[in-house]
């Protein structure tokens, strides 16, 4: 019996038996070995759905997808570089060529679906026309999650919601699954929100504008409805494309809590924008942040629009490290010892981190000014400079403790009060 046969008559079984697990990883196997890879997705996401800890069919899964979808580039820097030597402007006869280049035929075939993973030479961002001064910036994020220490929950959060479905058009179009979304990101202050925002841009290859509150009141007001519309329109011109919202509170205050009344307008402007025209929104990623969520109207927290909510923690002992190495990098350094610096940081955000490399230098700028011998920054710094510095995150962390006993309705803030907990802080 030829494959093609097989496969017939083992799909007709599985439509008699669609629980038989065995029997439809088995088909899917085939589908993948006879390159129809679409259709093995399908069936593994069917298999998924009824045991979603099946070890075999995730393996399968991975296998499918990898299939599918072109890996990532190897390094970000390549986008800015050059076009990344996965991308097709660098091949000889990018057209012609499909035909011999898996790779090539996939993005081919997907062009539709999937915009390019990166902008090719002439194809740049048309400068955001409008009659008013340019208030926002369309730029291309060059930080990638991997730059992000630590946080892995929020990191998974986000693939599951973003990034994961925008790679994978096959699996969206199985589950009916639209490219757009909102989310937002809350927790204390300097701990990484905005930062993070900057690096989903990057990992998806898309455009980012970011629209802080300092904008809206300062350049906008009494024109703010018809700008705020302009700004969702430059996202929509530029889809794929994240609009990152910071200190959403400011401009989705809660409307009861709104005394004037042209900020009401703009939070209900705000609501419709998110809201979008059937379709319209389609390729237009809404990320926000704000360090008060219990600010935020719950009206922008409806499904469709701000939906989903991630708490950004301080950082932990990873993403310590992470910081820190990364504001060491430049500075003379001599015996650090990294580990106990980490240890001695709970708490601290990637704000407070930055301030205490800086002043464990001065001490030792200090040092060498008085001696008159200039010398490298030592651990004695790091442990003066640690008796100074104090988390800026536990002010925050007493209202939040508030909330989390009183307002956690409908358990938006479950994920904090799990961390509260943790921390002996509830
Ligand atoms: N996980 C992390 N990995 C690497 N650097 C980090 C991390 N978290 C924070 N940082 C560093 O800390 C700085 C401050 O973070 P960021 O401005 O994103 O904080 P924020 O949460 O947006 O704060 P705010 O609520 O005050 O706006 C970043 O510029 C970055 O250098
Ligand atoms: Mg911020």
């Amino acid at each position: 019996m030829s494959s093609d046969a097989l496969i017939e008559s083992l799909s007709a079984a599985i439509d008699a038996r669609p629980d038989d697990l065995p029997l439809r990883l088995h088909l899917a196997t085939m589908l993948l070995d006879a390159g129809r890879g679409g259709e093995a997705i399908a069936q593994v996401g069917q298999a998924l759905a009824r045991d979603p800890g099946n070890e075999q069919a995730q393996a399968l899964m991975q296998r499918a997808l990898g299939a599918a979808v072109p890996p990532p580039p190897p390094t970000p820097d390549a986008a800015s570089a050059g076009p990344a030597p996965a991308a097709p402007a660098q091949r000889p006869a990018p057209a012609g060529a499909a035909g011999d280049d898996p790779l090539a035929a996939y993005e081919q075939e997907l062009a539709d679906v999937v915009p390019p993973r990166f902008a090719r030479a002439g194809d740049e961002p048309e400068p955001v026309a409008g009659d008013h001064d340019r208030v926002y910036d369309v730029e291309t994020a060059t930080i990638r999650l991997a730059d992000v220490g630590g946080m892995s929950a929020v990191k998974e959060r986000l693939e599951l919601a973003f990034l994961g479905p925008l790679r994978n058009p096959q699996l969206r179009k199985m589950y009916g699954k639209s490219l757009r979304g909102g989310l937002m990101l809350y927790g204390p202050p300097g701990c990484g929100k905005t930062f993070l925002a900057r690096a989903v841009a990057g990992e998806m290859g898309a455009k980012f504008i970011s629209l802080s509150i300092v904008d809206v009141l300062d350049m906008w007001m009494g024109n703010s409805e018809r700008n705020l519309h302009e700004l969702f329109q430059a996202a929509r011109r530029n889809a794929p494309c994240v609009l990152f919202l910071d200190e959403v509170d400011a401009l989705g205050h809660k409307r009861s809590q709104v005394s004037s009344s042209s900020m009401r307008t703009l939070g209900n402007q705000l609501l419709a924008e998110l809201d979008g025209m059937e379709g319209s929104n389609e390729g237009v990623f809404v990320l926000a942040a704000t360090n008060t969520p219990w600010d935020v109207d719950p009206a922008l927290r409806r499904p469709g629009r701000l939906d989903r909510v991630v708490l950004v923690l301080p950082p932990d002992a990873e993403a310590r490290r992470a910081i820190l190495e990364y504001h060491l990098r430049e500075r003379p350094i001599a015996g650090i010892d990294l580990h106990k610096v980490v240890a001695a940081t709970e708490d601290l955000s990637g704000a407070d981190l930055a301030h205490l490399c800086e002043t464990a230098a001065e001490y030792a700028m200090a040092d060498s000014v008085r001696s008159g011998e200039v010398r490298m920054i030592e651990q004695r710094d790091f442990d003066r400079a640690l008796k100074e510095v104090r988390p800026s995150t536990r002010p925050w962390m007493s209202t939040a403790r508030n909330v989390a006993m009183f307002a956690n309705e409908g358990g938006v803030y479950d994920d904090l009060v799990a961390y509260l907990k943790k921390r002996k802080l509830l």
